[in-house]
C-alpha cells in the first residue's frame, strides 16, 4: 500500500512537482492524496487541479493571527483525507507544536540550504556573503525549531565565480527535485538512510574549494 501523503506549499510548488512526478512511478511507496496551501492563489494549486489532486486553499489571513487555529483546519483537512506523511515544499510558515507534534517523524521539509547553516530566509545570498564554496539543500523531519531536525538527505553544490542569489539557487533547485522524492520514498518505506537517485550530488565530484589567500 502507498502511505497517503499530503503536500503543503506556498508558491509555485515545483518541489511539489517533481514530488508528484515521482510518486506516480510504478513501485513508489508513497502517493500525494491532498495538496494544501495558504495561499489561495499558489501556483502549486493550479498544478494539482490539473492533475487531479485534490486541494485545499486554507488562507492563514482568515484565523486574525491565531496559528493554532490555521493549523487546526489544516489537520481536520489532512485528517478526513487520510494522511499519514507530509511533506513541507516550500510551506512558508512557521508551525506551532501542535501540527509539529500531530505528525512528529512523518513530516518532511525541504529547505534551500546545507543546514544546519543558513535556516530562514534569503539563504543564497547569505551563503554568497559568507563566502562559502559550497552551498546546497537539505531535506530534514520537523522539529519544533524553525529549520531544524533530523537531516534525511543532503545535496551539494559548488559555489561558482560569478555566482548570483539566481544563478545559484538554479543549480540548488536541480537538485532539491531530486533528494526530495529520494527523502520521501526512504521515509515511506520507514528507513533510516537515503539512497541517491541518479544525477544527486549527494557526494559532489566537483572540486570545490579554491587556493588559500
Ligand atoms: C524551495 O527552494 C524550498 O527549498 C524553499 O522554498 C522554495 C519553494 O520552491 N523552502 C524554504 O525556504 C523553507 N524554509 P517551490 O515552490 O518551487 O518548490
Amino acid at each position: 500500500m502507498k502511505r497517503r501523503t499530503a503536500v503543503l506549499l506556498s508558491g509555485r510548488g515545483s518541489n511539489f512537482r517533481s514530488l508528484l512526478a515521482a510518486t506516480q512511478a510504478p513501485g513508489f511507496p508513497a502517493e500525494i492524496v491532498l495538496v494544501l496551501s495558504n495561499v489561495p492563489d499558489a501556483g502549486g494549486l493550479v498544478h494539482a487541479v490539473a492533475n487531479g489532486i485534490a486541494t485545499a486553499a486554507i488562507d492563514h489571513r482568515a484565523y486574525r493571527g491565531n496559528r493554532a487555529a490555521h493549523e487546526a483546519a489544516l489537520i481536520a483537512a489532512m485528517e478526513a483525507a487520510g494522511v499519514e506523511l507530509v511533506c513541507l515544499a516550500g510551506y512558508m510558515r512557521k508551525l506551532t507544536p501542535l501540527l509539529v507534534g500531530r505528525y512528529a517523524g512523518r513530516m518532511l521539509n525541504i529547505h534551500p540550504s546545507l543546514l544546519p547553516s543558513f535556516p530562514g530566509l534569503h539563504t543564497h545570498e547569505r551563503a554568497l556573503t559568507a563566502g562559502v564554496k559550497l552551498h546546497g539543500c537539505t531535506v530534514h523531519l520537523v522539529t519544533d525549531g524553525l529549520d531544524e531536525g533530523p537531516i534525511v538527505a543532503q545535496a551539494a553544490v559548488p559555489v561558482l565565480p560569478g555566482d548570483t542569489p539566481d544563478t545559484l539557487a538554479a543549480r540548488v533547485l536541480v537538485q532539491e527535485h531530486l533528494i526530495y522524492p529520494a527523502a520521501l520514498a526512504q521515509l515511506a518505506l520507514g528507513g533510516s538512510g537515503v539512497t541517491p537517485p541518479p544525477g544527486a550530488a549527494l557526494h559532489n565530484p566537483l572540486p570545490v574549494s579554491g587556493p588559500l589567500p
